[in-house]
């Protein structure tokens, strides 16, 4: 079978970055996961392969991946799981996560196991108050950024952690899904569609009215239609929304900036992950919230994710972000408006030696955007 990509390299890119466009071959797909702007796969004989799209790196590849045969495979940012038929979890990255589960649930900072209806979590960085160490009577488990909510067996939900912009509140159900994003939650009631939680992206407003199944990334989400085909909404910056491959598949997922799916031949298809040139901030002055911290959700959080507005580290979630890079709740000198390019935080960006992202750098239109979003006064 030939997996399918659909993803190209951002205009401004150099060449010479390896990007992964074009068709690889490999066998039947048998369970897929996509991380931030990489996912996973398990062939016929559950081998696992990975792959970026567009210009970025994968976060943690540098630890190595087991290698063994496996069922089931789940990834997120800078860490991934996997299980095997007897049901041991390996993790890789950044969680040494172990336990023997029937299912297994990572989110961006956390991985988690459900053995029966017994829920095992671990939290993944500095933070742990969004998962639960252990819960029993689970159906479902569902983590985003910093919240994990599960369902038990009569689809009640319950909530743990994180910054709270609502995603924290999907009410109480019952629903027969759930699927937490970075600052979004949305559950199925009957196939009915509920959002909760931020609506910067659209995730909330433009969310269709039914479906069968959810996914909710970091700027978009998809979900199944009653006749299996593909449904995504957000934003569209990173293509997820105007690439939806046509036909009908028995799974998607949406990661950061791009989305796969596995078609009933169990074929896997991405799109997305390419970023769009034409948005375009033309509109001046730019604004952090409107127009930077879509970067920092998109770039930063699987590293900054904060604990609140308490935390003194470098907090880049949403409602934080702007407090911390004016200096008014960490140190000063992270934006210097008198002086732009002193800015650490352009500093790092543009950096060969300690870049941040440690793992890629950003387009430089990205970059760009922040430079000037700094000279024209650093407006909230
Ligand atoms: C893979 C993890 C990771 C990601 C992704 C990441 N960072 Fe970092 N960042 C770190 C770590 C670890 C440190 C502390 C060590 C250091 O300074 O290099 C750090 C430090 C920093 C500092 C230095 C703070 C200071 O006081 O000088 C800045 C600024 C920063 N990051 C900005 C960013 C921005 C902006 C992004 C996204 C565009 C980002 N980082 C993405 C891991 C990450």
């Amino acid at each position: 079978m030939v997996l399918l990509l659909a993803c190209t390299l951002p205009a401004d890119v150099d060449p010479a970055v390896p990007d992964s466009s074009g068709e690889s071959a490999s066998s039947a797909v048998r369970d897929f996961s996509v991380g931030a702007f990489h996912h996973c796969w398990l062939d016929g004989e559950g081998s696992l392969s990975c792959e970026t799209v567009g210009p970025y790196a994968m976060i943690g590849e540098e630890r190595a991946r087991p290698d063994e045969a496996f069922v089931d495979v789940e990834v997120a940012f800078r860490h991934g799981c996997a299980r095997t038929s007897a049901g041991v979890a390996t993790c890789w990255g950044d969680s040494a996560f172990r336990g023997t589960f029937d299912t297994l649930e990572v989110g961006a900072t956390s991985s988690c196991g459900l053995l029966g209806t017994r829920l095992e979590c671990e939290a993944v960085g500095w933070q742990d108050d969004h998962v639960p160490a252990l819960a029993e009577g689970v159906d479902q488990v569902s983590s985003g950024l910093r919240n994990t909510c599960v369902l038990d067996a009569d689809g009640m939900a319950l909530c743990w952690g994180g910054v709270d912009l609502g995603q924290g509140s999907p009410g109480t159900g019952p629903f027969s899904a759930i699927s937490v994003g970075h600052y979004t939650t949305c559950t199925l009631a009957d196939e009915v569609v509920d959002c909760v939680g931020d609506d910067l992206y659209g995730l909330v407003s433009e969310a269709p009215e039914e479906l069968i199944s959810i996914s909710v990334g970091v700027v978009s989400a998809c979900g199944r239609t009653a006749q299996s085909e593909i449904s995504c909404w957000g934003s569209d910056i990173y293509g997820v929304i105007s690439g939806v491959p046509s036909g009908t598949f028995a799974r998607v997922e949406v990661g950061a900036g791009h989305a796969c799916a596995l078609s009933y031949e169990d074929e896997l298809v991405c799109w997305g992950g390419s970023l769009d040139e034409q948005w375009d901030h033309s509109g001046a002055p730019l604004s952090h919230e409107r127009d930077i911290q879509p970067i920092w959700d998109m770039h930063c959080l699987a590293c900054h994710p904060g604990t609140g507005g308490s935390d003194p580290r470098l907090n880049l979630a949403r409602g934080s972000a702007y407090g911390v890079l004016m200096g008014e709740t960490w140190h000063p000198g992270l934006v210097n408006t008198s002086s732009v390019s002193d800015s650490r935080v352009l500093v790092r960006l543009k950096s060969q030696s300690a870049p941040m992202p440690p793992t890629h750098t950003l387009p430089s239109t990205q970059i760009d955007l922040v430079a000037r979003w700094i000279e024209e006064g650093a407006a909230p």
